[in-house]
């Protein structure tokens, strides 16, 4: 298959590629999608043939549910059914935005796209692009994160082109996803919401809208491979480059004296802050930051880029430094490292 890739500049100048993008959903394909988390892997999410098609190009194993997007607030009743009192709150709150909730699903939404489950995932994404893709599409879009299952999820056209060219006949480049890491999913089908996994919209916002959220442990937990999970995705490793990722706790100083005792006889990849990047010049190992510890957006933003980076070489080992977990965006980002990581680490 030949996929085009469309460079858009515009929601006017581009006027007649978002239709031709709507046609193409309309007729049962995939196309891929800017949003402001990441690039999404979209299809019609009333079609299963079409959704059938998603599982298909990412390689995604068939007991792991989609999100279905929505352009509309009006739309979520066609996706929904009996939306909790919080749910509205959260929704007038942060959406169009980085939250996805879990809710009853309708009849409408077939069971490929919430494999099997009597719940469905809802977001109403914030892109101006995401959003005139689903108004030309005319129906809620079925849509995971557009990488290859297991890779890190894209944050730029480039890492959609690389996993899905030949597999999907278009891709719209909207240039690089604000956010940088998958939305906040929450779960309102019980009477406390659930936090299943960290995102853009924080901890501390939820609850600040709605009172008391718990937190699913296994966000910050490896999973055994017989334990159930509220969520099918916790299950998989996701995220990971080709070579181990190895968690390095604890101060800057300690971090440089522990590379420089283990360079000799090794390959070392680090994964730093900007702030510590100076301290390895001239040191013989592979450095590659993702943003200021001093601000966590900017390593949300570039975590999975420098997890792509980093996948493009062999390293006998790549130490990654993360910021200590609380109830903002840092919590997304430990989610997802200590995941590439397989939860390995070594206190300093
Ligand atoms: O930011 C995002 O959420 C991106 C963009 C494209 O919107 N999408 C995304 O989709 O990250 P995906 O498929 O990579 O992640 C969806 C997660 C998975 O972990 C899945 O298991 C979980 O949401 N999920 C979906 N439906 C669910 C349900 N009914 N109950 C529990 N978890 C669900
Ligand atoms: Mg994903």
């Amino acid at each position: 298959m030949i996929t085009e890739l469309i460079k858009i500049r515009g929601l006017m100048q581009n006027h007649d590629d978002f239709v031709r993008a709507g046609n193409l959903l309309k007729n049962g394909e995939v196309v891929a999608i800017p949003t402001e988390t990441v690039y999404g892997l979209a299809a019609n999410a009333f079609n299963p043939d079409a959704v059938k098609k998603i599982f298909k190009a990412k390689g995604r194993p068939g007991d792991n549910p989609l999100i279905v997007h929505i352009s509309d607030f009006d739309d979520l009743s066609k996706v929904a059914v009996d939306i909790p009192e919080k749910a509205v709150t959260l929704a007038e709150k942060f959406w169009p935005g980085p939250l996805t909730m879990i809710l009853k699903k309708s009849a409408k939404i077939p069971p490929e796209v919430t494999a099997g489950l009597a719940t469905v995932a809802v977001r109403f994404p914030s892109h101006m692009y995401a959003r005139a893709i689903i108004e030309a599409a005319g129906v809620p879009l079925a849509a995971p994160s557009a990488n290859l299952s297991g890779k890190p999820s894209p944050t730029s056209a480039l890492h959609v082109i690389r996993d899905m060219s030949g597999r999907i006949p278009m891709i719209i480049d909207g240039g690089e996803c604000e956010v940088g890491l998958e939305s906040t999913v929450i779960d309102l089908t019980g009477d406390i919401p659930v936090l299943l996994r960290p995102g853009g919209v924080t901890l501390r916002e939820l609850r600040d809208a709605v009172g008391e959220v718990s937190v699913n442990k296994k966000i910050l937990e490896e999973v055994n491979d017989d334990e159930q999970v509220a969520s099918p995705g916790m299950k998989y490793k996701h995220y990971a480059p080709s070579s181990p990722v190895v968690i390095a706790e604890g101060e800057t100083g300690a971090f440089v004296k522990y590379v420089t005792d283990n360079i000799k006889n090794k390959n070392i990849a680090i994964l730093c802050f900007e702030e510590e990047k100076a301290l390895f010049d001239g040191m013989g190992v592979s450095v590659f930051t993702y943003g200021r510890l001093s601000h966590p957006k900017e390593l949300a933003h570039g975590l999975f880029s420098a997890l792509r980076n980093l996948d493009e070489f062999t390293f006998d080992v790549i130490y990654a430094r993360m910021p200590k977990a609380d109830d903002g965006i840092s919590l997304a980002i430990v989610n997802r490292l200590s995941r590439a990581a397989a939860f390995s680490k070594v206190v300093l």
